[in-house]
């Protein structure tokens, strides 16, 4: 297939494939119990490594037959030439006519790029130097506030991927943050989120990121002149700077530096683009954490645990290029997500973190996954054929366990669900006392939080048979509903340890189970019209909401009874 034939979507459904997977749906009674005991090697060969990642897929419904032909669709859908397209910055972001280069932010500064008539991999070395030298000073303390004190608190004011990444990522690498040294994330356009985060604060001591791709995103720009007029204010109230336009200017040039890439903008804004640091337009926002978006990151752990972050993106991004289609791990996790969208009818999709550094991880990839995926139309302007993007969505192991696991292990739906764990933890605790019974004086209380996790997965996959639970002395009218009917599929995944480059394979490998779902389904996973629509309403409501009368009278009859119902409760 040619680079040109690449951005014509092909109709999966009507591939040859499609049918046949539709077929072997039909007829498969999942049977993971008789599955794994006719074929002891099930579980070898259904594993696969992946950079540091042992990925064990043998607890999904498949089998070698339906796994054989996924690939086939794969084939038929061009994936592997719609890859090498993004990989080599084909415009494969059709709608927004540019290209797709993320993996660019992690390629080795000695593997030349040339983009559009851009050195891509220079400029990239370039603004991450920047980048670099900015976070030294930092956290050398060279860089000071007005007062000349030392930065101590970085808040980091950005929403969707100018936040979601890097709050995940600082939370998930939060033992190698310098001592002494905090980041805080503000989002929401909700006033509470800056004034509780900035409560505390001292001025003197504080850095404000403005994150913000296209630097006119309503909720970072309202949030940055919060914060600006905080900032202002309070070290006007501690004797720090004068109350003039001087005062007030130096105190943005050592308080404030932004990354964007419409460093224009910035300047408009009060900030010397001497304090800005660049991306482009290649960039997704929502696969920008390992761009200049992640500064406030690597001034928190430094230059060399954000090379390793990067190092850690790029050896997925390399398993994902060169590995052959029925061990590549991304190829297969999202082939099996198509399977159990499209064939099984599942709706959404659980990740569950056994590794309570990962707890916002989740929260990050419901924006990578769905607002990639969550399109009705493909690439070309035609409607999909079939469904696309499922919910994703999980909370940390254990706490799911006692929330809403009641539901995957017996409920009506199927739910896929991504188990994740580390093998060594940052904080390895042992339970002096012991419970006497259960626990042992002395246990490593991380053996028993990862017994969790793999117990947990054997039970969705094997469940507990009527006769099990008879076995066990229970009145038969109790039988049932102590059964457990098995057949839920799971993905294991297990790393060494929560290094910055796990966390860079990890993030990787979920960008790539993204892609290969949106080229199956024929796809622009790089746009986000989807959220166009409700900004641009927020900004026609907001007069009404401050009481214009005509620009109430202009809304439907529940917007505007809704709106007149706030106005009479506001105080
Ligand atoms: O509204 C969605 C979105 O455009 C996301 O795609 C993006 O990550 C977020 O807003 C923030 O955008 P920006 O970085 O331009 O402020």
């Amino acid at each position: 297939m040619t680079s040109e034939q690449a951005r014509v979507p092909v109709d999966a459904t009507t591939t040859h494939a499609w049918g046949s997977l539709t077929e072997l749906s039909a007829n498969l009674v999942p049977d993971l119990r008789g599955w794994f005991a006719a074929d002891p090697d099930r579980a070898g060969r259904y594993t696969h490594q992946a950079a540091d990642l042992h990925v064990d897929l043998s607890k999904n419904l498949v089998t070698d037959e339906v796994l054989a032909t996924l690939l086939a669709l794969a084939d038929e859908v061009g994936l592997t030439e719609r890859r090498d397209a993004m990989f080599a910055g084909e415009h494969i972001n059709v709608t927004e006519d540019r290209a797709v280069l993320h993996t660019a932010l992690r390629r080795p500064s000695d593997q030349p790029l040339t983009v559009d008539g851009q050195d891509v991999t220079g400029d990239v070395a370039d603004e991450l130097a920047k980048v670099y030298a900015f976070a030294e000073k930092v956290r050398s303390g060279e860089w000071t506030g007005v007062t000349g004190e030392r930065v101590r608190t970085i808040v980091n004011i950005g929403i969707g991927g100018s936040d979601l990444g890097p709050v995940m990522a600082y939370e998930a690498l939060e033992p190698y943050v310098q001592d002494g040294l905090e980041v805080r994330f503000v989002s929401n356009i909700d006033p509470t989120d800056v004034a509780q985060k900035t409560a505390d604060l001292d001025p003197t001591t504080t850095l404000f990121i403005v994150a913000s791709k296209t630097f006119g995103t309503l909720e970072t720009l309202t949030n940055a002149r919060l914060a600006r007029d905080w900032l202002w204010r309070s070290l006007v109230a501690a004797g720090a700077i004068e109350d003039s336009d001087d005062g007030r200017a130096d105190a943005v040039a050592k308080h404030f530096v932004a990354v964007s890439t419409a460093l224009d903008k910035v300047e408009a804004f009060g900030i010397d683009p001497a304090n800005a640091f660049g991306f482009w337009d290649w960039v997704g926002g929502r696969y920008s954490v390992d761009s200049a978006i992640g500064t406030s990151l690597a001034v928190a752990i430094g230059p060399d645990a954000f090379a390793d972050l990067l190092a850690g993106f790029h050896a997925m991004d390399e398993h994902f290029r060169t590995t052959p289609l029925d061990q590549n791990v991304p190829v297969l996790m999202g082939l099996l997500n198509v399977w159990y969208t499209n064939f099984r009818d599942a709706h959404t999709h659980a990740v569950l973190p056994y590794a309570q550094q990962l707890h916002r991880f989740p929260a990050y990839l419901q924006q990578l996954t769905m607002e990639s995926n969550g399109k009705s139309v493909r690439w070309d302007g035609s409607p999909v054929t079939t469904d696309t993007g499922e919910v994703f969505w999980g909370e940390p192991g254990t706490n799911g366990q006692h929330a809403f696991y009641q539901l995957i292990h017996q409920g009506t739906r199927l739910i896929p669900a991504d188990f994740i764990a580390v093998a060594n933890p940052a904080y390895p605790l042992t339970d002096a006392v012991g419970d006497g019974k259960d626990v042992a004086a002395g246990a490593d209380v991380h053996g028993l939080f990862l017994a969790n996790f793999f117990a947990q997965t054997k039970a969705l996959a094997f469940g507990k048979t009527p006769d099990e639970v008879r076995a066990e002395g229970v009145a038969e009218e109790l039988v049932s509903a102590r059964t457990f009917p098995g057949n839920r599929p799971t993905t294991s995944i297990l790393a060494p340890a929560l290094t910055p480059s796990v966390l860079g394979q990890l993030v990787a490998l979920y960008e790539h189970i993204t892609f290969v779902q949106g080229v199956v389904w024929g796809i622009d996973s790089f746009d986000q019209w989807g959220v166009e629509l409700g900004k641009k309403l927020a900004l026609e409501i907001a007069p009404a909401v401050a009481g214009d009368e005509s620009a109430l009278a202009a809304q439907d009859p529940s917007t505007a009874a809704l709106i007149a119902r706030y106005r009479e409760l506001r105080a």
